[in-house]
C-alpha cells in the first residue's frame, strides 16, 4: 500500500462536490485515511508551492488557494501516487480523459478542482506538511 496527498481545491468546496470528488476516489479503490477543511494561510499556499514561485501564475495561484477552504486528505492504495494522477486526469481540463475529476469538474488550468503528489517523495513531503502521525489512520 502507498500513500499520495490530495487537495480538494477551493473552486469545488464553494461548489459543495467535494462528496462527488470523494466519492470517485473511493470508486477507484483509494482510502481516505485523513482528511480535514482548512483555510490555508498566504504562508502555507505560499510555501507549499515553492516550487512555483517563478511562475507567471504564480500569485494568482496563492490568490485563489486561500480564497476559500480547501479539504486536505491523505489517500491510501497500490500505487497510490499514480492512480490518484490517473483519476484526476491533466492539469488543464481541456486536456483531460472522460471519466476524470477534472474533466468533470474543473473549470479552467487553475481553478481545476484537486492537487495530488507528482512523487512518492513529494506524497511524503505534502503530507507531513498538513498531518501529524496521529491523524492517519490507516
Ligand atoms: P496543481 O496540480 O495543484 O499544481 C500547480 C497548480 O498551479 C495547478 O494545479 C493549477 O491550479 C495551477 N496552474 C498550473 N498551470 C497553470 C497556468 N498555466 N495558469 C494558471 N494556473 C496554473
Amino acid at each position: 500500500m502507498n500513500k499520495t496527498f490530495s487537495i480538494i481545491k477551493p473552486d469545488a468546496t464553494k461548489r459543495n462536490i467535494t462528496g462527488d470528488i470523494n466519492k470517485i476516489i473511493e470508486e477507484n479503490n483509494l482510502r481516505i485515511i485523513a482528511q480535514k477543511r482548512i483555510l490555508l494561510s498566504t504562508d502555507q499556499a505560499k510555501n507549499f508551492y515553492t516550487i512555483h514561485k517563478e511562475k507567471p501564475f504564480f500569485n494568482e495561484l496563492i490568490n485563489y488557494m486561500t480564497s476559500g477552504p480547501v479539504v486536505v486528505q491523505v489517500l491510501e492504495g497500490k500505487n497510490a501516487v499514480q492512480k490518484y494522477r490517473d483519476i484526476m486526469g491533466a492539469t488543464n481540463p481541456d486536456n483531460a480523459k472522460d471519466d476524470t475529476i477534472r474533466k468533470k469538474h474543473a473549470l479552467n488550468v487553475q481553478e481545476n478542482s484537486v492537487h495530488g503528489s507528482d512523487s512518492d517523495e513529494n506524497a511524503k513531503i505534502e503530507i507531513d506538511f498538513f498531518f501529524q502521525k496521529d491523524e492517519i489512520i490507516s
